[in-house]
């Protein structure tokens, strides 16, 4: 664990605008810049956005930059959509893939597969996300769901991406699961993936909780949604990361 980074995954999701996005990224780079640390941040603001967050930061920058979704194929017809080597062309060093919202418009395990080795094709690291629904929790089927939507990444090499495991039924809602079973769900991940996918935790992360749940000797970073939007929150989580000791 001792060099292994602790990520922070800021999801913006479909909010903020290009002022908000350049002032966010020179501010969190500025924080990011002034620590000798392992964090590493990643910030995934809607694709419009990345030139202006770009264009904020000075070369050698340490923050990086994320998109949250792309496409499976390489280019062709298909309107409306951004393929990964696009992304990496906007700077992009990362892209968000199988995340619940979209999952729940219809992308299945399948798309999801694909979409990572595209992503992995075009020399971005995709950072994958699962969890179980309230449903699937309540009737302690986490472990099964996990299986499910883990099966086919097996085929991806084991350090390549990253893992977010985000219980549906936690995100944007103020409740996380005890940490118990954050550690627990963790653990069987890595089981299934092997020891070496970076496995961080997604779903109402916020400056009062990330220091417990960075605590967790299993987890390996954070993606943050609605707490991230805010450059004073992410810089109150940033500091709290920087302080927890692997
Ligand atoms: P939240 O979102 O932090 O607002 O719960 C997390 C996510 O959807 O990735």
């Amino acid at each position: 664990m001792e060099n292994s980074p602790i990520w922070l995954i800021a999801n913006w999701k479909m909010n903020g605008d290009a002022a908000r996005a350049r002032a966010w990224a020179f501010a969190v780079n500025a924080s990011l810049a002034a620590h000798d640390t392992q964090v590493e941040v990643v910030f995934c603001p809607p694709v419009t956005l990345l030139a202006a967050a770009r264009g904020a930061l000075p070369a050698n920058a340490g923050l990086r930059l994320g998109a949250q979704n792309c496409h499976a194929e390489a280019k062709g017809a298909f309107t409306g959509e951004i393929s990964a080597a696009m992304l990496k062309e906007a700077g992009c060093s990362h892209v968000i893939i199988g995340h619940s919202e979209r999952r729940a418009m219809g992308e299945s395990d399948a798309d999801v597969l694909a979409k990572a080795q595209a992503a992995l094709a075009s020399g971005l690291t995709p950072i994958i996300c699962v969890g179980e629904s309230r449903a699937e929790y309540d009737k302690k089927q986490t472990n099964t769901t996990l299986d499910i939507q883990l099966k086919g990444l097996k085929k991806l090499p084991s350090d390549a991406y990253l893992i977010a495991y985000e219980p549906v039924w936690a995100i944007g809602t103020s409740k996380t699961p005890e940490m118990a079973e954050i550690s627990a769900a963790h653990g069987h991940i890595k089981s299934v993936l092997g020891s070496t996918t970076p496995v961080l935790y997604g779903g109402s992360v916020s400056g009062s909780n990330i220091g417990q749940i960075l605590g967790i000797a299993q987890v390996s970073g954070v993606l943050i949604g609605g707490a991230s939007l805010e450059i004073e929150s992410m810089q109150a989580m940033l500091e709290a990361a920087v302080n927890v000791k692997k």
